[in-house]
């Protein structure tokens, strides 16, 4: 099986060499817990190794991506001149459809060659209908959509519980390829970073709840280390 390296530091030896290549992950966890961070740097380390992607920002413009980003992993020292030639790319577009996000990916496709995707996040469009069914359906198309592009996706989803207990179902945990749960929690009188992957079709994959930090030089899983 083709396998895509995430290049986050750890995540690739759980996921027994990388995601399936185009397949699309599910990043889901709730506020703060680090999904734009781990979306922006598998989108970097993909550019450094010479796959371009897009980063598809549906809340923060550009900018505050970029700002932020900048500021959260100081030592990517070569984010500007990977956006100028192309490598990265931020898009956040004017409307709220997948249709229109997916005809930006092939487009991406084909002018720029991209192979990794970002969507952040799904929650964004599914608070922008008006029905659940609506939401379902577009979903279902939209990665129907992708299924048949030469691209990789991660899409982030907003968790409303910080807590692995309180993890609930939604359609998009039965519909994607991957899920992997990013979790602040509770240890004595501070948070602590940890992370899981929940399912990914076609492959084994670690099962653990593994800490991670998130570090000037990029996100740090520590493979083998216990959080509690
Ligand atoms: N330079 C830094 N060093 C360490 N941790 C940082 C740094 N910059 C940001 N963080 C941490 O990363 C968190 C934000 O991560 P990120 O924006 O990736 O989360 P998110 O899940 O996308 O959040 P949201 O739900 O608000 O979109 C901050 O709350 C902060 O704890
Ligand atoms: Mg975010």
């Amino acid at each position: 099986m083709d396998r895509v390296k995430t290049g986050i530091s750890g995540l690739d030896e759980m996921l027994g060499g990388g995601i399936p290549a185009r397949r699309h992950v599910a990043l889901s966890g709730g506020p703060g817990c680090g999904k734009t961070s781990f979306g922006f740097e598998f989108i970097y380390r993909g550019a450094q190794a010479g796959e371009n992607g897009v980063y598809i920002s549906l809340e923060e413009t550009e900018d505050d991506i970029l700002s932020n980003m900048k500021s959260t992993f100081p030592m990517f020292a070569d984010v500007d001149a990977l956006i100028k030639a192309k490598s990265i790319k931020i898009i956040k577009p004017d409307k709220l459809d997948m249709e229109g996000i997916a005809e930006t990916i092939e487009d991406e496709i084909t002018k720029h060659e991209v192979r990794r995707a970002v969507i952040d996040s799904a929650t964004m469009i599914r608070l922008s209908m008006a029905k659940e069914i609506e939401y379902r359906q577009t979903l279902f198309e939209f990665l129907s959509l992708l299924r048949n592009l030469d691209c990789t996706t991660i899409t982030t989803l907003e968790a409303t519980s910080p807590q692995r207990e309180s993890v609930t179902f939604d359609i998009e945990h039965f519909v994607m390829d991957g899920i992997i749960n990013l979790y602040n929690l509770d240890k004595g009188d501070k948070r602590i970073r940890a992370l899981e992957i929940f399912k990914m079709r076609g492959t084994d994959h670690s099962r653990e709840l593994v800490p991670f930090r998130v570090l000037p030089n990029g996100i740090k899983v520590d493979v083998g280390e216990k959080v509690f």
